[in-house]
């Protein structure tokens, strides 16, 4: 008898073999595959659960399975990834947007007392824009610049901006961190920065090695940007205003340091949902 290909047996099957290969949360992922061949959501593949699948649907979403069975990340195989609710366009050119980064967005939102007061906000090191984004739509009055030194990174950035409705408040420059904003002052700085240390790339999971290695190197010991972003941020800072990072596990106590030695005040640690120390950020004294 041949084997009758619906949704649910497809899903079942490639569950399975994704945790056999390893890939942790193996139905999720099976699922947002089988979603973007079908071009539904994922509980509407569930009201079809029982629908045979056509010989062009199983084709497409074969492909996708073999490519992410040979290590290509979801993200990158349906374009796309959700941050704080909002989809993002995602390709080889951007890192994809991580949910602890949803740390850092919460506190900076946090920062600002009147989330309805205008203010500048300035992201350094956008990427696909996802914190930018999502700060533009917690802070409804804030304007938003956004650097990236990649170009390719810095479209994909814009294109996100208008994607969410918020292109008219965020503007992405292309340069080195605060070159595009020479003499401008913010409210509030933030930057998700490279910060692996250069030696550990080659041992991170291919996945992750196939995201662009300008988005993941920190030099040699992994702390050059915050070296770079804490001496250069209170120039570019009104007094009152607050810089917030993202950082390793790790990488607290070194953080901390540096922005006590660029002479920020009230400089706070946040901890994760899982516990972990990922985001610092400081004031500048009046
Ligand atoms: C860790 S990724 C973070 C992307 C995004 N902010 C996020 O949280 O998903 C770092 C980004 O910094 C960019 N970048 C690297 N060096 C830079 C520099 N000198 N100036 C500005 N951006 C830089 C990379 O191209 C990459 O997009």
């Amino acid at each position: 008898m041949t084997q009758v290909w619906t949704t649910l047996a497809v899903l079942d099957w490639t569950a399975k073999r994704f945790a056999e290969a390893g890939i942790g949360a193996s139905r999720l992922e099976a699922q947002v595959l089988l979603s973007h061949v079908l071009n539904c959501s994922r509980t509407q593949l569930y009201m079809g659960f029982d629908k045979p699948l056509g010989e062009a649907e199983l084709g497409a979403y074969r492909a996708l399975i073999k490519r992410r069975l040979g290590g290509e990340c979801v993200a990158y195989l349906v374009g796309e990834q959700e941050l704080w609710g909002l989809p993002f366009y995602v390709d080889k050119h951007v890192l994809v947007p991580r949910p602890d980064t949803e740390t850092l967005i919460e506190t900076a939102r946090g920062l600002r007392e009147d989330r309805a007061a205008a203010c500048r906000v300035l992201d350094l090191c956008t990427g696909s824009g996802a914190i930018a984004i999502s700060l533009a739509k917690e802070l409804a009055a804030a304007t938003v610049v956004a650097t990236e030194v990649s170009p390719e990174a810095a479209a994909i950035a814009t294109k996100n901006a208008e994607r969410n409705g918020v292109a008219d408040r965020v503007t992405v420059r292309v340069g080195d961190l605060f070159v595009p904003v020479v003499g401008e002052q913010f409210d509030l700085i933030v930057a998700n920065p490279p910060y692996i240390a250069s030696a550990v790339i080659p041992t991170l999971a291919a996945e992750v090695r196939a995201e662009p290695v300008i988005a993941l190197d920190g030099g040699p010991d992994g702390l050059v940007f915050y070296d770079r972003i804490c001496a250069a941020a209170r120039a570019h800072l009104v007094p009152g205003g607050a810089l917030v990072v993202e950082h390793g596990f790790d990488q607290a106590e070194a953080v901390r340091a540096r922005f006590e030695a660029a002479g920020f005040a009230k400089v706070t640690l946040v901890h994760d949902l899982g516990k972990n120390p990922r985001v610092t950020h400081g004031v500048v004294g009046a």
